[in-house]
């Protein structure tokens, strides 16, 4: 298919085989077919239309930080909400875009004197993205402040939903079956001193435990009820296992990171590699986090 099957009004915003890997954190993975950037909520009205008449899969690509993408890339568009990045703050309320980094959110919040999102901080990351897998840790959850998200629902229509009408679960929601574009987050007044150190101590204890100046996706499997995946990796075992440039981090077992010269396979390969050797000492089989492009099971990796 030629770029000239899009619609007129969108061609100027796609890019063919943009290479993907440099917008993840891990720093691996093939290009997409077709890329957009969208400046505005009719760019991604005008892609999610075109990518419907054209048959084309959807992708939508957030901060790129719990993402792994094949060597080989992928088929169908990629979309980034990159370009919509407003955050606007009236009293306790704060209205965001979906291309909105995380941690700017969270410390506009904190300058602003709103309390809550602080739970967040170090988390990384773009808004869309932590709605749509409901990103969270220890303190909190951001579906904790969610009042309502304004999405292009799996119909393609575009519709606000409040928290209640949403299924938010751990390290996941129906977002993910659409495109956000904006939320809305209800926090509560606290005093800008206090929370800003509120942020920076949670930060501090993230930096202390993770490999945060490494290339990675975060963690790798989500922790199974009840207990700690970087724990059970560790006590397999499994801290600087190695295959190509993949390894398991030697400061917490959770965490793969790009050694400088990974590929996806090595990566999808040292998951299968800890996973098993976990089943093996543990007898509980983990689960990926990481977000999977093209989605693939790690058992056929
Ligand atoms: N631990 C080990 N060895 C390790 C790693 C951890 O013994 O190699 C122990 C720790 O000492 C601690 C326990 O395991 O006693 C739990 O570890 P940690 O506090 O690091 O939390 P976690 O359960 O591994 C979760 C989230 C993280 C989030 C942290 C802190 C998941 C899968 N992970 O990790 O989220 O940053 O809590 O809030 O839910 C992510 O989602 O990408 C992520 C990194």
């Amino acid at each position: 298919m030629s770029l000239n099957a899009f619609p007129k009004r969108i061609r100027p915003r796609v890019r063919v085989n943009e290479p993907l890997g440099r917008r993840t954190t891990l720093r691996v993975g093939g290009p997409a077919e077709y890329f957009v950037e969208a400046m505005s909520l009719r760019d991604v009205a005008d892609t999610v239309q075109a990518s419907r008449e054209l048959g084309l899969p959807l992708h939508v690509i957030g901060g790129g930080s719990n993402l792994l993408v094949a060597d080989a890339g992928v088929q169908g568009v990629v979309l980034s909400l990159h370009g919509m990045k407003k955050i606007n703050v009236f009293g306790s309320k704060v209205h965001v875009q979906a291309g909105a980094n995380l941690s700017t959110l969270v410390n506009r919040c904190s300058s602003e004197g709103v309390a809550g999102p602080q739970s967040l901080a170090g988390i990384p990351g773009s808004v869309g993205g932590a709605l749509a897998m409901n990103a969270g840790g220890r303190y909190g959850e951001i579906a904790d402040y969610v009042e309502r998200v304004i999405w292009i629902n799996p119909k393609g229509e575009l519709e606000s939903r409040y928290r209640e009408e949403l299924e938010f679960g751990y390290r996941s929601s129906e977002l993910r079956k659409g495109v956000v574009i904006e939320a809305v987050l209800q926090g509560s007044i606290g005093d800008r001193g206090e929370l800003i150190a509120q942020g920076r101590e949670i930060l501090q204890q993230k930096l202390a435990a993770q490999p945060y100046s490494e290339f990675s996706a975060g963690c790798t499997f989500k922790n199974p009820k009840g207990q700690s995946a970087g724990r059970m990796i560790d006590m397999a075992g499994c801290k600087g296992l190695r295959v190509g440039g993949a390894m398991v981090s030697n400061r917490h077992g959770n965490f793969v990171i790009n050694t400088g010269d990974a590929r996806a396979h090595d990566v999808l390969e040292l998951m299968s590699q800890v996973a098993t050797r976990v089943f093996e000492v543990h007898g509980v089989e983990l689960q990926p986090e990481v977000q999977l492009w093209p989605c693939r099971s790690l058992l056929a990796a």
